[in-house]
């Protein structure tokens, strides 16, 4: 039977029999089912579709319109129950393939989809942090233990809060030593400041002065922070670094209690062997005043290198000078409206930065600020 008999009538095909009539809808089956065997794709499967169930030209219409509606009457049942039959079972096959076309674009996609863990990983780097952080964080916790509590202060500061509050009034010698960068700053309404009117710090001790206006006595606090001074670069200066404050003031201190703090902090950084030693000092905002110093902790005090001569960090002496400290100045209370008949107290402030080079023996301060990656990652 020709591919296209559904196109013709039945006569033309020969059937006059109702015995004939199972028969030809079983070749237009078989010829459906080996069509829709080749439509593996979505776009081919439509193709079938529309091609056998079509409404308008489908073979199925075709096959009503040429087979069963001119059917003679001796036909017409015989065709009836086969167009029936074939229907359904054309639809089955269609679901069937539709389903299957389905499932298998859904197999596809997830197997492109599919993660595959036997693949090696990729690598991402971690960051941590920076080592000045780090020394903070263990700085910040000693203190902490004893009883002190962490306040912060502006960079950017007024020269009252940076040097007259402190009791160094203007042309005081000691501002040679802090000579800093000053700001011009324009407020919302675009109103410049007046030169010389602001200034980065040039230490942390403003924030002695700030927390005292704000808080009563007792006070116990610690202050870390980034400080500038128009210093030159070398191994162990910066223009940017970073001072831990430090301000103990109440009714009873004295300067047993300012010593065995700060020697308690130290045995705590550096270990219990680190020997420690007070030297008399000048700030206008302490009095007295004192330079505290530990054991070169890269020749163990001995003042002489490891390979023999003399040690280049402590030039020999077996000491390292650390920070500035001393019991606060009575003039600094009237700044703050705090009574200096009544009231004591200790301060001081530490190179957090130096610091850090002594524990972890750098000898070039300018490796911390330079983000050279090799250098950072040898403290993750
Ligand atoms: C001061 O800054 C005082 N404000 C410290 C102080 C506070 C004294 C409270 C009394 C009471 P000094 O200028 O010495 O002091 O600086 C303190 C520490 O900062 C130094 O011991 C040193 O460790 C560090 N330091 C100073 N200049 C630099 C610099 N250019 N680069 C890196 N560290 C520095």
């Amino acid at each position: 039977m020709a591919e296209n008999s559904h196109e013709k009538m039945l006569a033309a095909l020969g059937v006059t029999q109702a015995e004939q009539v199972a028969a030809l809808f079983a070749q237009l089956l078989s010829q459906a089912t080996t069509e829709l065997q080749s439509a593996n794709s979505a776009e081919l499967f439509e193709k079938f579709r529309v091609q056998w169930l079509g409404r308008k030209a489908g073979v199925l219409t075709q096959v009503t319109d040429n087979w069963l509606k001119p059917a003679t009457p001796d036909l017409k049942r015989a065709v009836g129950q086969e167009v029936n039959k074939f229907k359904a079972q054309l639809e089955a096959l269609v679901e069937a393939r539709k389903s299957a076309i389905e499932s298998g674009a859904e197999e596809a996609a997830s197997a492109k989809d599919r993660v595959d863990l036997s693949l090696p990983g990729v690598v991402r780097p971690v960051g941590s942090r920076h080592l000045i952080r780090q020394v903070l964080q263990e700085i910040e916790d000693i203190f902490v233990s004893i009883g002190f509590s962490v306040v912060e202060g502006p960079e950017i500061e007024t020269p009252y809060y940076n040097f007259e509050a402190l009791n160094i009034p203007e042309f005081h010698p000691v501002r040679d030593d802090m000579d800093t960068f000053y700001v011009e700053a324009q407020d919302g309404f675009g109103v410049k400041t007046a030169p010389g009117s602001l200034l980065l710090r040039t230490h942390t001790s403003p924030v002695q002065i700030r927390t005292m206006e704000k808080q009563k006595p007792p006070v116990r606090v610690i202050v870390p922070g980034k400080v500038y001074r128009r210093d030159n670069p070398d191994a162990t200066h910066s223009f940017m670094f970073h001072q831990i404050e430090g301000l103990a003031v109440d009714t009873d201190i004295t300067f047993c209690d300012f010593t065995g703090t700060i020697e308690y902090f130290v045995k705590q950084y550096f270990g219990p062997s680190v020997k420690t030693r007070f030297r008399p000092s000048y700030f206008p905002f302490t009095e007295p005043s004192v330079e505290f110093d530990v054991s070169c902790i890269f020749c163990n005090g001995s003042g002489v290198a490891a390979g023999g001569g003399t040690c280049g960090k402590c030039k020999g002496s077996g000491w390292i000078e650390l920070f500035g400290a001393g019991m606060v100045d009575p003039a600094v209370y009237g700044f703050v409206n705090y009574d200096a008949k009544k009231l004591s107290g200790f301060a001081f402030g530490m190179g957090m930065d130096r610091l850090a080079m002594l524990k972890y023996g750098i000898d070039d301060i300018q490796v911390f600020f330079q983000n050279d990656v090799r250098f950072l990652k040898q403290f993750p």
